[in-house]
């Protein structure tokens, strides 16, 4: 029998890298049939390309520094992704808005995990402005990437409580985990091609998802 090939993924970081380092582990632990093929961060210091080397993931630094324009850099780190050919692009804390230069090639191939329930929160700050605002519900969403801003078609979102108690280090880690369970599952759908995008809907099994993706609810 000849075995299901795995899914190829590039993943695009700036940071930590704990939800890279949640990819690798599935990959590794084999929760998720698939192959990084590599890691490219846009910040030299990125936590994260240590995380990658660990794991022997091929990994760039391309620094938006080294280019004259956004476009330049669009267009560059488009050329580089393109050569490994991904089935998928992930950005996990990737801080950079890929404008259409980017995106075209990869159309409906690229996801982004953020720390909110979109469409609430878009943007940065998000667990300072879910407390200032008291809100009970908090989480991460994944959606797939267009030129808005954290706008594009939701996949999947994973709701925490925030309680009385909570401030903004422990909401920090209840998203976090909840990101390192999200990820891995949402592309384990890709790899076994079960997600699909028509016309801005999201479906599942051919099942049509709600806006905000399938939600699930991570217990305090
Ligand atoms: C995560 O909270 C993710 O939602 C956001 O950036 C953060 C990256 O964390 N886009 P890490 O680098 O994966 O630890």
């Amino acid at each position: 029998m000849t075995p299901t090939p795995s899914l190829n993924i590039a993943v695009l970081i700036s940071g930590n890298g704990s939800n890279l380092q949640a990819l690798i582990n599935a990959i590794s632990s084999k929760q998720l049939p698939a192959k990084i093929s590599a890691v490219i961060s846009n910040n030299i210091d990125a936590y994260g390309i240590q995380r990658a080397n660990q794991a022997g993931i091929p990994t760039t630094n391309l620094l938006p520094k080294d280019y004259s324009s956004r476009k330049a850099y669009d267009l560059a780190l488009r050329d580089l992704v393109a050569t490994y050919q991904p089935d998928l692009i992930l950005l996990a804390g990737f801080m950079h808005i890929l404008g259409h230069d980017f995106l075209e090639p990869f159309q409906e191939k690229i996801l982004n995990i953020h720390p909110s329930l979109l469409p609430s929160y878009p943007g940065l700050n998000t667990h300072q402005q879910v407390l200032a605002d008291k809100k009970s519900e908090h989480g991460c969403s994944i959606h797939y990437v267009t030129a808005d801003l954290d706008a594009g078609p939701l996949i999947a979102q994973a709701v925490i409580e925030v309680t009385a108690s909570d401030n903004l280090e422990s909401i920090k880690n209840k998203v976090h985990s909840a990101e390192h369970f999200l990820y891995p599952t949402v592309v384990n759908w890709f790899a076994a091609r079960r997600i699909r995008l028509c016309k801005e809907q999201v479906s599942l099994d051919g099942f049509i998802l709600p806006h905000s993706g399938l939600r699930f609810i991570i217990p305090d």
